[in-house]
């Protein structure tokens, strides 16, 4: 069994769609009573600023049943008062979870190495996992999860557009990565994505010809947690990787606009696009909340076809009508 959500890479197809049928029963049943989370404790260690990673993570741990404690990393000082190893190991004497967004990925490597309990990366410089996969779901949801569907990621090969290399190596997707020359994304991440052989995945640097015929305009920041000191190199570099009407006119004409927040308005997308009726922001936003509740019972070892055919559900008061 995977210990870990560090990575998506020992996922295969199977443990996604796994995740998927756990995230779709938990959001569809909304089950009250469901709580493997229940007298368990989860700790979220973070380096970095959030806003919905946080909140989703506390709202969900609540839902399952848990109690989570936040620690922002000025409380712990990882790498510099301790080791990330020490960290891991004092953390999973007291907790069942830890829950790490930090700047190296290595940290969160280092924590799942050593710690007893799951980790789950919450974001670190390389990789989102967590909000990939539930951007995976919303296209899921909106029957856009397919090698038919070309998402064109307009902007920097950040850690957000990693992830979702990692994903087109599992998932079949036409991924286009849309970048300034210099910005693309991992070259590893890239290469493996390409050889797996299971979507197409192209690097374009003319945004105008990336977008057409698009069905997802995907976007993120220029500048990411911990680039603040090259954000005017950054503006410069990025400009014309906006996604703006004229760049969703060249696009299918029902071609959805995502972005995992934060944004800012103006540069990487403008405002009336980002508040937009093809902007599904908030259906991402949604599904922070739900596919993550699905990968934390995913690591306790919960599976849907168990939990559905011991007729556990019926044991689970349901949200509507309670
Ligand atoms: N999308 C996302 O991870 O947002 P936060 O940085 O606010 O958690
Ligand atoms: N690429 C952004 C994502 C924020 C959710 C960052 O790392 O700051």
């Amino acid at each position: 069994m995977i210990k870990d959500f560090v990575s998506l890479s020992p996922f295969s197809p199977d443990d996604i769609q796994e995740i998927f049928a756990l995230t779709h029963w938990l959001k569809e049943t909304r089950p009250l009573n469901y709580k493997p989370l229940a007298g368990k404790t989860a700790a979220l260690i973070f380096e970095k600023p959030s806003l919905r990673t946080h909140m989703s993570f506390e709202v969900g741990i609540l839902q399952l049943g848990g109690q989570s404690i936040f620690l922002s990393d000025d409380r712990i000082g990882l790498a510099s008062r301790e080791s990330a190893r020490d960290v891991a190991e004092v953390l999973s004497q007291y907790n069942d979870l830890i829950i790490a967004r930090t700047y190296s990925h290595e940290t969160v490597e280092k924590l799942a190495q050593f710690a007893s309990v799951p980790v789950i990366n919450a974001l670190t410089d390389r990789l989102h996992p967590c909000q990939i996969l539930a951007d995976a779901y919303t296209l899921l949801e909106k029957g856009l999860l397919s090698r038919d569907t070309r998402i064109v990621f307009v902007g920097d090969g950040n850690n957000v557009a990693n992830s979702w290399l990692e994903l087109a190596e599992k998932i079949p997707l036409h991924l286009v990565v849309a970048c300034p020359r210099g910005y693309e994304p991992d070259a590893n991440l890239l290469r493996r994505a390409k050889m797996a052989g299971i979507s197409k995945v192209e690097v374009q640097h003319d945004p105008t010809i990336a977008a057409r015929g698009a069905n997802v305009l995907y976007t993120d920041v220029w500048v990411s947690m911990g680039q603040e000191e090259e954000k005017l190199k950054r503006q410069q570099a990025f400009a014309g990787f906006q996604i703006n009407q004229s760049l969703l006119n060249t696009a299918d004409p029902e071609c959805l606009v995502m972005h995992c927040l934060p944004a800012h308005r103006g540069e990487e997308i403008t405002a009336d696009v980002l508040e937009g009726p093809q902007s599904v922001v908030l259906d991402e936003v949604e599904n922070r909340l739900h596919v993550q509740k699905g990968i934390i019972a995913y690591l306790l070892g919960e599976r849907a076809e168990h939990i559905l055919t011991l007729d556990r559900a019926s044991q689970y008061a349901i949200a509507e009508g309670v």
